[in-house]
């Protein structure tokens, strides 16, 4: 796939006008065939590139694809989506990444899919998952930290996903805690932390993010309509699905590098920039138990903090929090 990668970053930075078969492989220091053959590849992918016997190839811009050939040539991070594993269709990229994390891949890869056949939410919960319209995908992440502090970055990824949602909406995102990612009252993308640990030693943490892009109001399934919408419903326009996901895996790569330099502190901070519920009456449902009061704001921890009836501020460390009319 790198040869791959290279060639479309090269065909790009020819800005529509004819790149030479010559200067592509001298670029990647491969014979004229290899590049052909490449070529090909791409097409298979989708790509339209125009090639001329004098002139060399010309990829038609205006053909946009959603595959992880599309996502490495545009991505600027170090580690996070540097290795990218792409499914047109899977039955979970947390599955996947899972299975990957056991088989030793490396800090940083990042499972990604054009569809999910059994997308998985929080709380034993499907997420739906269509083709060609939404973002699915899996970072896995191989952390110095104690499995007690894992939880930390839960807020790393909803910070990381508000801010690259931020770049694409009109409407300033909001998070719902501890990590649902809304624009209005309503969630537009979700998270999924999974782990494989000792007591007393993290193998690595899974982020799966999910991120309803394109999809129209009118495909949403019943049981989600009033509460879901899609970066397209809020701004009215079609969002690149590659582009999201290099905005996505830079932001989380920058957030994630603070948290290991500067704390969790500088995380909560910035997560509270996103959190608008203080002050607001709210339920949290946690296991079987449920707490209602006002919110408190979050702790040290980012333990959700509620003002109960009896003027008693309870602690939630999980659970699902809604507002109260
Ligand atoms: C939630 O319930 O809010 C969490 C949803 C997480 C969905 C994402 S999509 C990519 C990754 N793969 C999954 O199966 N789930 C997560």
């Amino acid at each position: 796939m790198g040869a791959e990668v290279e060639i479309l970053k090269l065909l790009k930075a020819g800005g529509g006008e004819y790149t030479s078969g010559q200067s592509l492989s001298s670029g990647l220091g491969v014979s004229r065939t290899a590049v052909w053959k490449h070529i090909g590849a791409l097409r298979k992918m989708g790509y339209s590139i125009e090639a001329s016997p004098s002139k060399g190839y010309r990829l038609n811009a205006s053909a946009k694809g959603f595959n992880g050939v599309e996502v490495s040539s545009g991505l600027t991070t170090d580690f996070i989506g540097r290795k990218i594993h792409f499914y047109d269709t899977i039955d979970s990229t947390n599955k996947k990444a899972f299975e990957l994390g056991r088989g030793g891949e490396v800090d940083g890869a990042a499972v990604l899919a054009d569809s999910q056949t059994v997308g998985k939410g929080r709380i034993g919960r499907r997420w739906e998952s269509p083709e060609g319209v939404n973002l699915y995908t899996s970072i896995l992440l191989r952390p110095s930290i104690l499995p007690q502090n894992a939880h930390n970055l839960i807020f790393v990824s909803a910070i990381a996903t508000a801010e690259a949602v931020s770049l694409f909406s009109k409407a300033r995102p909001i998070v719902k805690w501890p990590n649902d990612v809304l624009l209005g009252p309503l969630k537009v993308a979700g998270i999924l932390m999974e782990m494989d640990s000792e007591p007393d030693r993290v193998h690595f943490v899974i982020a799966g993010i999910g991120v309803n892009i394109n999809m129209r109001k009118s495909s949403f399934p019943e049981y989600i309509k009033e509460t879901a919408t899609s970066l397209f419903e809020e701004r009215g326009s079609e969002v690149s699905r590659a582009e999201f996901a290099q905005a996505l895996y830079s932001a989380f790569e920058k957030w994630y590098k603070i948290y290991f330099s500067l704390g969790f502190t500088h995380i909560l901070e910035e997560w509270k920039r996103y959190f608008d519920a203080v002050g607001r009456p709210i339920r949290v449902t946690s296991f079987n138990n449920i707490t209602e009061g006002i919110c408190a704001g979050v702790d040290t921890d980012g333990a959700l903090l509620v003002k109960a009836g009896s003027g008693n501020i309870e602690r939630v460390i999980s659970g699902d929090m809604e507002s109260v009319k």
